[in-house]
């Protein structure tokens, strides 16, 4: 029976933090095998992407394996071919399958129809391997996610439907501060709040104040663009700008997934400053998504 990652609480809180030590061994360098060699990963792309598919690509490559990129151009699914024939299909070429596409439900479908592992690589509701890659940047330059206070301040998307996931699996204590009309799911946050301190609020200030990590988001997703200007209005005063950063603890990091629009969700001194720790953040998706791999695919036992 194959696993696959399609959210973060696929995963165990055991196994998350098994998986990160795995990440950072990969990182340090004291990992040598190659569990990928003689397999190969699908990755269906149709959004686009910089991060998700050069790491993910580079990290099979690395593993000992070789990665396939299928756009949007150019497969079936883009012409219509259901998603579901689609997974049948490639279960039998390759030995997993990453996705990034719109619908959730969609991922849903081509796990439950592929006979190989799925790993969701962002879709309008969760961007896991990326909130796994941002609590492996927390770990490096803060020692431990456990205690820590996490501000998300923006849109309740993607990124912050996940880092109520997180929240449920680790326990840390999370605050949104969202324009009305743009909350996260509120059945993820009714289930954080089983088991980790989550606060709601209105004021970017209120959710900054005394935190040790600030993040934020674009404002119009993929698939959203033309809200932007509708947006733009929306979260007036949301910028992660340096007098928002002085409110959070004095070695607060600040963490983008990118991305990013300087001027708008973040200023230009603060993504490019001396608190931001993005261009780690960006690599650690590598590391994240390599132990994840090695996992899923590979056989390594967490
Ligand atoms: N953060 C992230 O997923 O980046 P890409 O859209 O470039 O993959
Ligand atoms: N919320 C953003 C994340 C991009 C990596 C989007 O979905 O476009």
């Amino acid at each position: 029976m194959h696993r696959d990652f399609l959210e973060i609480p696929d995963f165990s809180s055991d196994e998350l933090h098994s998986l990160f030590v795995l990440a950072e061994s990969m990182r340090a360098g004291r990992y040598d095998k190659k569990p990928l060699a003689g397999k190969s990963l699908a990755m269906i792309f149709m959004k686009s992407s910089t991060r998700t598919r050069v790491s993910f690509e580079v990290g099979t490559w690395q593993l000992g394996g070789a990665a396939w990129f299928l756009s949007p151009r150019d497969v079936q699914i883009g012409r219509g071919e259901p998603i579901g024939d689609t997974a049948k299909v490639l279960s039998r070429y390759v030995n997993g399958i990453m996705i990034r596409t719109f619908s959730h439900q969609d991922v849903v479908d081509l796990a439950r129809d592929a006979s190989v592992p799925v790993i969701n690589g962002l879709t309008d509701y969760l961007h896991p391997c990326q909130i796994l890659a941002d609590i492996l940047t927390i770990r490096q330059h803060l020692g431990t996610h456990e205690g820590k206070v996490v501000a998300w301040i923006g849109d309740g998307n993607n990124m912050a439907n996940s880092w109520l996931n997180a929240a449920w699996r680790l326990g840390f204590e999370l605050r949104l501060a969202c324009p009305e009309g743009y909350e996260p799911d509120a059945a993820l946050l009714e289930r954080a709040r089983e088991r980790a301190t989550v606060h709601l609020v209105r004021d970017p200030h209120e959710a900054v104040r005394g935190a040790h990590v600030v993040t934020t988001d674009v404002w119009a997703s993929m698939g959203q663009e033309e809200e932007q200007a509708e947006r733009e209005r929306a979260f007036a005063g949301f910028t992660v700008n340096a007098a928002l950063m002085a409110r959070a603890e004095r070695d607060a990091i600040f963490l983008h997934c990118l991305p990013a629009h300087r001027g708008e969700e973040v200023s230009a001194e603060v993504i490019d400053g001396p608190q931001s720790r993005v261009w780690d953040e960006a690599e650690n998706r590598l590391h994240i998504q390599k132990a994840i791999m090695a996992v899923v695919m590979g056989g390594e036992a967490l």
